[in-house]
């Protein structure tokens, strides 16, 4: 919805209190100007560093602050004004933990309830306490649209166009491709990004723009931009998973749109640590052409209280602004971990940030394919199995006799030798019960030997050191016969299984 449209409704409903969650505080200062001048209603902002500024238009505001009304003043100013008001308070989130304020709230909420009055917090953050939940209503402010974008655009154009030394006749090509890669960017970030662009190429390019976005990305902390170096052809075995995969691409063009098919969701590998999780998420990237993200949840959870679910918030609209492409979340249980069965003592937020995440997944319509992966799927919330969530959740077993012949042949040929010269069957038969990963320790540990022997790497050499090395499944065995059980029920084979 159009966010003039929603204040304009939300003000003629007579909605009390309305927190805006934005870090645009400028944009939301002005949409509130026009709606507050349509509607006959006399606007008046208070920050804790300006106080309470009267009507821009009126001389004689109904509202007269003393020199800077600290937070309780500034409620009360609100609860004595008369009708036909409106107020933005800046920032207030700050004092909402003093159970004063959240008092006065309550108590304005009852007062203004019916009357032609309505008061707005601006915030970057989300942070409402539990006793004003039923008085307050949230709303997002949604990111400069495409129309702005252009408008704001065209803005900075028609500032520069007559510098001679500068470059801003933009095609309407041009212009388009300037306003879809800044979507998802704030109206000042935009402007830096423009500005950036004029001093650096003396045009308005996209790149910059681009720049503006991994700059963001980065200052996250959470998301990193992934270089797409691995393909599916890196990975071996997993014929079910990789088909699924190559059919799967189709549905982000614009003929399966045409088609009514819905841009797909993403998927879940679960399965035997070290069987390639990791290394299909990455080819994925590759294999789509689209640029991937990686979520690390861990860090999502913030120091500061309410900062995790804006991280989220954060990670989540970034990822969308740079749709289409791919949201890699590597070992997801350990991020949401224990988030069902109660044992996290951490006043809720991971639960709320996780049910951030989950609505996302469930409603997002933007191309944002999520690839997640996960090692034990005890500690996984079982909400997050349910239908709608992913498009499929594949279950990565141990490789089997010609999936680890597979394998050997990949990382043979990665480090420059040719798998007909090695027994490459031989080894796949001694190698029952190893990882991919294993494997690839194996051709690297005798690599390692041959090399300090000053020789040339022999089939004994990969055979001497498989024996070697007791691969993992044999000290896990419990753990993956559990995990097999539980797979069978609910997730998909990743590979034909022939042994
Ligand atoms: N199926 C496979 N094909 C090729 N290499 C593999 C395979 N499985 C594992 N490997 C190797 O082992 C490494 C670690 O595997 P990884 O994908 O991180 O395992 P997981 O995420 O399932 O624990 C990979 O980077 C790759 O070099
Ligand atoms: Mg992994």
């Amino acid at each position: 919805m159009d966010p003039l449209h929603e204040i304009e409704v939300l003000m003629r409903a007579k909605y009390p209190i309305v927190y805006i969650v934005t870090w645009e505080e400028r944009r939301v200062e002005e949409a509130l100007r026009q709606v507050s001048q349509k509607l006959q209603r006399n606007l008046h902002s208070w920050s804790v560093t300006q106080g309470m500024k009267p009507p821009v238009n009126r001389t004689t505001g109904p509202v007269k602050p003393t020199s800077l009304p600290g937070e309780l003043e500034a409620l009360a100013l609100v609860h004595e004004a008369p009708e036909y008001t409106v107020f933005l308070l800046k920032d207030f989130h700050v004092y909402m933990k003093d159970s004063r304020v959240v008092r006065l709230m309550r108590d304005l909420a009852n007062r203004l309830r019916g009357r032609t009055q309505t008061l707005f917090i601006v915030s970057p953050n989300l942070n409402l306490p539990l006793e004003l939940e039923k008085d307050v209503t949230v709303m997002e402010f949604p990111f400069p649209g495409p129309e702005d974008i252009e408008k704001q655009i065209q803005e900075a154009v028609a500032a520069v166009k007559d510098n001679p030394n500068l470059k801003v006749d933009l095609s309407a090509k041009q212009t388009e491709m300037l306003v879809r890669s800044a979507q998802g960017l704030t109206a000042d970030e935009i402007e830096s990004a423009l500005a950036r662009s004029l001093v650096e190429t003396k045009t308005l390019s996209v790149e910059q723009i681009i720049e503006e976005k991994k700059q963001i990305v980065r200052k996250t902390g959470i998301l990193q931009f992934y270089p797409a170096d691995q393909g599916l052809n890196d990975v071996g075995g997993l014929d079910l998973l990789k088909e699924w995969l190559n059919r799967r691409e189709k549905s982000f063009t614009d003929a399966a749109r045409e088609f009514g098919i819905p841009y797909p969701k993403g998927v879940l590998l679960l399965g035997v640590q070290g069987c390639g999780k990791s290394l299909v998420a990455k080819a994925i990237s590759a294999a789509y052409s689209l640029p991937m993200l990686k979520m690390d949840v861990g860090r999502v959870f913030g120091s500061l209280v309410g900062q995790s679910e804006e991280n989220m918030r954060k990670a989540i609209r970034i990822a969308e602004s740079l749709a289409p492409c791919i949201l890699w979340i590597d070992e997801l249980e350990k991020g949401f971990a224990g988030m069902s069965g109660g044992g996290v003592s951490d006043s809720g937020t991971t639960a709320r940030v996780f049910s951030t995440f989950l609505t996302w997944m469930q409603d997002k319509t933007k191309p944002v394919f999520i690839v997640a992966t996960a090692n034990d799927v005890s500690t996984l919330p079982p909400e997050l199995l349910r239908k709608g969530r992913f498009d499929e959740i594949f279950f990565v077993d141990l490789p089997d006799l010609d999936e680890r012949k597979d394998i050997f042949k990949i990382h043979l040929a990665k480090r420059k030798r040719d798998p007909r010269k090695f027994k490459v069957p031989e080894l796949a038969k001694e190698t029952d019960g190893y990882s991919g990963a294993e494997i690839e320790q194996i051709v690297v540990g005798a690599l390692n030997h041959a090399f300090d022997e000053g020789r040339e790497l022999s089939y004994q050499d990969l055979s001497g050191e498989a024996k070697a090395q007791v691969p993992l499944s044999r000290t896990m065995a419990e753990d993956i016969a559990a995990l097999r059980a539980w797979a069978k029920l609910r997730a998909r084979p990743s590979a034909t299984r022939k042994d």
